[in-house]
C-alpha cells in the first residue's frame, strides 16, 4: 500500500467547534502565549496555565470528530495513513486513525513536572488537573503538552514518517510554527503535496495542488482525487 503521510492543524478540528490559533477569535486573540503556554508562564502561575488547559479539555470532551477526520480514517482502506498532528486533541483516534502523532502532546494526557516518563491518562469524567495533584514520586501534575520554548521529541519520528511518504498532504495549519512547518523540507522530490485550507497559506516548499476548502469538503475532494490519480 503506498504511504500517505499528513500533518494537521487546528483547523482540521475547526469543524469539530474547536478554535483555531491565529484567525480573528482564535485562543491567541484571547490569551497570552506567554501566560499559558510557555515553561515561564507555569513557573509563573501554574493554576491560570490549568485552568486554560482544563477549559480547552472540558470543551474537547463535548466535540467529535468531524467529517474531515473520519474521511481520513476511510483512506486507511486503500492506503497505509500516518497522520503527524500538531492538535493536542484526540478526534483523529475517536475517529478511527490508527497511526497518530502528536507533535505538541495530548489534552488528554496530565505529565509529572519532575518526571517527563511519568504521564497519565485524564479520564473524561474527572478532566481538570488541580494544584495538588501529585505524581507517583510527588511532583506537581501538568499538562501534557509541548510549550513554546519546550522540545518537540516526536519531530525525528514525524520526519521519517514525511520522507517515507508516497503522498503528502497538509490540512488546517497556517505553516506558522516550527519545527512542524519545516516538516515540508523533507518529502521526496517527486512526491505530491496537496494542501486543504479555506483560506491562503505561505507554505515553505512546493504544493502540487491547493483544495481551497474546509477539512470536511477538502478530505472529501481529496479522496475523488487520489481514486481518480493514483488507483
Ligand atoms: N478547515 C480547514 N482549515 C481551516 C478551517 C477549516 N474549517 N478553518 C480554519 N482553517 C485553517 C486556517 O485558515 C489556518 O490556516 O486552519 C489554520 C489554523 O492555523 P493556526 O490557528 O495557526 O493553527 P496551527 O497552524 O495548528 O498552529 C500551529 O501553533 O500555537 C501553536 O501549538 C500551537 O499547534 C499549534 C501551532
Amino acid at each position: 500500500m503506498k504511504k500517505l503521510v499528513v500533518l494537521t492543524g487546528a483547523g482540521m478540528s475547526a469543524e469539530s467547534g474547536l478554535s483555531t490559533f491565529r484567525s480573528s477569535d482564535g485562543l491567541w486573540e484571547n490569551h497570552r502565549v506567554e501566560d499559558v503556554a510557555t515553561p515561564e508562564g507555569w513557573e509563573r502561575d501554574p493554576e491560570a496555565v490549568l485552568d486554560f488547559y482544563n477549559m480547552l479539555r472540558r470543551k474537547l470532551i463535548t466535540a467529535n470528530p468531524n467529517e474531515g477526520h473520519c474521511g481520513l480514517a476511510t483512506l486507511e482502506r486503500e492506503y497505509e495513513v500516518r497522520i503527524i498532528t500538531q492538535n493536542v486533541d484526540n478526534l483523529h483516534e475517536r475517529a478511527g486513525s490508527g497511526h497518530v502523532l502528536h507533535l505538541h502532546g495530548e489534552l488528554m494526557k496530565s505529565r509529572s513536572s519532575g518526571d517527563e516518563n511519568l504521564i497519565y491518562d485524564i479520564p473524561v469524567n474527572n478532566p481538570d488537573i488541580k494544584i495538588g495533584d501529585k505524581c507517583a514520586k510527588g511532583y506537581q501534575l501538568r499538562p501534557h503538552i509541548v510549550w513554546f520554548g519546550e522540545a518537540v521529541p516526536m519531530i525525528e519520528k514525524a520526519i521519517d514518517w514525511v520522507a517515507e511518504a508516497d503522498i503528502f498532504v497538509v490540512i488546517g495549519t497556517s505553516l506558522n510554527v516550527y519545527p512542524a512547518a519545516g516538516l515540508l523540507h523533507y518529502v521526496r522530490r517527486g512526491v505530491p503535496v496537496y494542501l486543504i485550507d479555506p483560506n491562503e497559506v505561505h507554505a515553505p516548499g512546493n504544493i502540487t495542488r491547493v483544495i481551497r476548502k474546509g477539512a470536511t469538503e477538502g478530505v472529501k475532494e481529496l479522496t475523488a482525487l487520489l481514486k481518480q490519480s493514483h488507483s
